[in-house]
């Protein structure tokens, strides 16, 4: 054996260069974005490559770049690209991509201890209560994402509806009457949450919606009257704030109400929604998030931070505590040395092991500030706008979905079949990226501006695109 183990380069300054180039190439890789298709499919080559045997013996790190620069880079999913407009994908900033290298040098553990990127984490769940004007106990989490954050807020709810003993007990005889509410436009991960909590989905209740999926309060209110006569025990609302679909926000304020008046915890997932508290000009259309017991959202969509940043906010601290403390011996606590500064962030949520997703958050909300980026998420609204504008004017095209946010869907005037091929098509010919769904039934194109890079004249193209390619289909089955 070596007497020198240690995976530090015997060259530091070779290193240096090579770190240089890395940082270099990827400056270009942003800069030049446009230059490049939004998607490209991986080909069978490329993929191939990535069943190579396990690799026991060491490579030059120039030639493992020199692959990623070949097979990795050129096939990400595009979300950087202001002509990526699928799913909810926010597009990443420069500022936070070099935090994001800072914080891998550190490699800080932030599930306890005392240092300084946990104080970093705490500055932003300041920033976070002040946002929402949350009180000064409320506590906050750093997490993968919303379905996470939502996952760890429903656990929150349960302990207030039952007790800590159901940490021990499980939902034993009174957890299985326990009944959660939130509307069909509900993101998926709510149902999900239920499951991995034990409630099961059956326990939740999805209610219905307007003709903009926003949740019908009165069905709601009829919902919850039902559950109690038939000897249920309602103990949670999930009211949404920008839902997946088409941008919806729930009546806040009346979900607010109804909670109180029946005792009820308020959940708010805000996935994308909830940080439009920084646009002045969206705030109001969020009344009523202030008033909630928990909001779920992420820094990683209309933000821009760099995935994964998803974030919990619960207005109970100590609640959140109870939820999730667990002592143990090797996580001795003290009152100085490393081991100070209790209660740590493990004692607030499942994962000891976490990572500085906070810095990259801070050096992203310092640079650019809240209000340049409350005015990126405005703007992307108006380009929204715009594209429902466009969709109206088109006769070959149908409106499904207004621009509610900065989420337009509409349909090619034919079939199922013809949209979804429409979106493949689109997709795989890198000119832009929307996504498919499925609304009222019908298969339906969906575009969500969350690029601070798109301009108006992207959604021009996206749309001319979406007719050309409809015609180039056509001639060809003629
Ligand atoms: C409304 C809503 N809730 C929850 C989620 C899940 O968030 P994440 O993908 O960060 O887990 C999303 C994702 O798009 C969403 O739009």
């Amino acid at each position: 054996m070596s007497d020198n183990m240690s995976l530090d380069p015997d060259n530091w300054d070779e290193l240096r260069a090579q770190g240089h180039r890395m940082l270099d190439d990827m400056i270009d890789h942003l800069a030049q974005v446009r230059e490049r298709p939004v998607w490209q499919p991986i080909p069978r080559e490329v993929r191939d490559r990535f069943h190579a045997p396990l690799p026991h013996a060491p490579e030059p790190l120039q030639d493992i770049y020199a692959e990623f620069r070949r097979s990795v880079a050129p096939y990400s999913t595009g979300n950087i690209h202001p002509g990526f407009m699928g799913w909810v994908h926010g597009g990443g900033n420069a500022a936070g991509m070099l935090a994001e290298m800072l914080s891998a040098g550190l490699n800080a553990n932030l599930g306890g201890r005392d240092h300084m990127p946990i104080v970093v984490e705490r500055q932003i769940l300041e920033w976070v209560r002040e946002l929402f004007n949350f009180p000064k106990g409320a506590s906050g989490l750093f997490v993968t994402g919303t379905s996470m954050a939502n996952f760890i807020a429903l656990l929150v709810a349960r302990t207030r509806a039952l007790g800590e003993d159901a940490r021990r007990k499980g939902l034993a005889d009174s957890g299985g009457k326990l009944r959660a509410y939130t509307s069909r436009a509900a993101h998926g991960c709510v149902a999900k949450a239920m499951d991995m909590a034990g409630f099961g989905t059956d326990a939740l209740r999805l209610i219905a919606t307007d003709k903009l999926d926003r949740i019908d309060v009165e069905a709601l209110r009829a919902a919850i009257r039902d559950d109690r006569d038939a000897g249920l025990t309602p103990f949670m609302v999930v009211g949404t704030a920008g839902s997946v679909e088409a941008g919806a926000v729930d009546d806040l304020n009346v979900l607010a109400d109804i909670c109180r008046q029946q005792s009820l915890n308020f959940h708010v997932d805000g996935a994308f929604g909830a940080l439009a508290m920084m646009s002045p000009e969206l705030a109001p259309r969020l009344s009523g998030i202030e008033r909630a017991d928990s909001i779920a959202f992420d820094f990683h969509k209309w933000a821009q931070v760099p995935y994964d940043a998803g974030f919990v906010l619960v207005r109970d601290g100590a609640l959140h505590l109870r939820t999730f403390d667990s002592p143990a011996t090797y996580l001795r606590r003290d009152v100085r040395g490393l081991a100070a500064g209790s209660p740590w962030p493990c004692d607030f949520g499942p994962d000891l092991s976490r990572g500085f997703r906070a810095l990259k958050t801070w050096f992203t909300l310092k640079t650019y500030g809240t209000d340049r980026l409350g005015a990126v998420m405005a703007n992307t609204c108006a380009i929204a706008r715009h594209l429902e504008r466009r969709v109206r004017s088109e006769p070959l095209l149908e409106l499904v979905r207004p621009a509610q946010l900065n989420i337009v869907c509409f349909r090619f005037r034919g079939d199922d079949a013809l949209n979804a091929e429409l979106v493949a098509t689109l997709q795989e010919s890198g000119i832009a990226a929307p996504s498919a769904t499925s609304i009222d039934g019908r298969v339906t194109i969906r575009a969500a501006i969350f690029n601070h890079r798109s301009v108006e004249a992207d959604v021009d193209v996206m749309v001319d695109a979406v007719i050309e390619t409809a015609r180039t289909i056509a001639e060809r089955k003629r």
